[in-house]
C-alpha cells in the first residue's frame, strides 16, 4: 500500500485504499499497512482526552476487546494530543473506572493523520477532531465511514452491528436490510439478467416478494 498525500480537508471515500501512515501511538510507532495486514481495523478519533464524552466512548470500545480481538479486527484510536496526554488519560481512566484503553491511541500533534482521514471539520473546529470510525478490511480498503460531532458520542451497539454485518456480506455475497442484526434473514442480491431474472422467479428455495426483492436465511 502506497503512502497517499492527500489535501488538508479529503475524506477517504468507501472504497479507497485506507491512507497509510507512521505515528507516534500509546503502543509505539506504527505503520498502519503493516498493522493492517491480515485483519479488520477500527480506526476511530475522538476531540479530546480528559473530556466525558470521549471517556464514555473509549471506555467502551475498551469493553468490547474481546469481541473485536473475535472478529479478527484491531483498534486503533486518535486523537490531537501528546502522548503524554494520552498516557495520564489512559492511567486517571483504569484508576477511576477500572477499564484499561490497551489499544493504540496516535497521538496526532502535527495533525498528519487527521488530515488525511477527513477527520478535521473546521466548521465543527479547526483543532479537534470529529467522532470518526473506519472500518478498514484486510485488503487495506475503506469499507464504512462514520462521523458524528463533538456534542454526540457514538452507538457501540451499531459499531459492532456494522463491522458484523460487512463480514457476514463478504462470507456470503450477500445485503443486509434495513436494522439487520446477526441471525435475520439477507437480502439475496437481485438478479442482472433477464435469464436470472427468470431462474429468481422460478426459486422456492428464497423468500420472495418479486424478482428484485428476496430474502434467505444463512
Ligand atoms: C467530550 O468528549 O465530552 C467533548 C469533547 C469535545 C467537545 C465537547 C465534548
Amino acid at each position: 500500500m502506497e503512502n497517499q498525500e492527500a489535501p488538508m480537508y479529503s475524506m477517504p471515500r468507501i472504497g479507497d485504499p485506507a491512507p497509510d501512515f507512521t505515528a507516534k501511538t500509546t503502543a509505539g510507532e506504527i505503520t498502519f499497512s503493516e498493522f493492517n495486514k491480515g485483519s479488520w481495523v477500527i480506526l476511530f478519533s475522538h476531540p479530546a482526552d480528559f473530556t466525558p464524552v470521549c471517556t464514555t466512548e473509549l471506555t467502551a470500545f475498551a469493553e468490547e476487546k474481546d469481541f473485536f480481538a473475535a472478529h479478527n479486527t484491531k483498534l486503533i484510536g486518535l486523537s490531537i494530543d501528546s502522548i503524554h496526554a494520552h498516557l495520564a488519560w489512559v492511567n486517571n481512566v483504569h484508576k477511576n473506572l477500572g477499564v484499561l484503553m490497551d489499544f493504540p491511541i496516535i497521538a496526532d500533534l502535527d495533525m498528519k493523520v487527521s488530515q488525511k482521514y477527513g477527520m478535521l471539520h473546521p466548521g465543527e473546529s479547526e483543532t479537534a477532531a470529529v467522532r470518526a470510525v473506519f472500518f478498514i478490511d484486510p485488503q487495506g480498503k475503506m469499507r464504512l465511514v462514520m462521523y458524528y460531532p463533538l456534542n454526540v458520542g457514538r452507538n457501540m451497539e451499531e459499531i459492532k452491528r456494522a463491522l458484523v454485518a460487512l463480514q457476514t456480506s463478504d462470507a456470503n455475497s450477500c445485503a443486509m436490510p434495513v436494522n439487520w442484526t446477526e441471525g435475520a434473514q439477507v437480502i439475496v442480491p437481485p438478479p442482472k439478467t433477464v435469464d436470472e431474472m427468470q431462474a429468481r422467479l422460478q426459486d422456492d428455495t428464497i423468500d420472495r416478494v418479486d424478482f428484485y426483492l428476496a430474502r434467505r436465511s444463512l
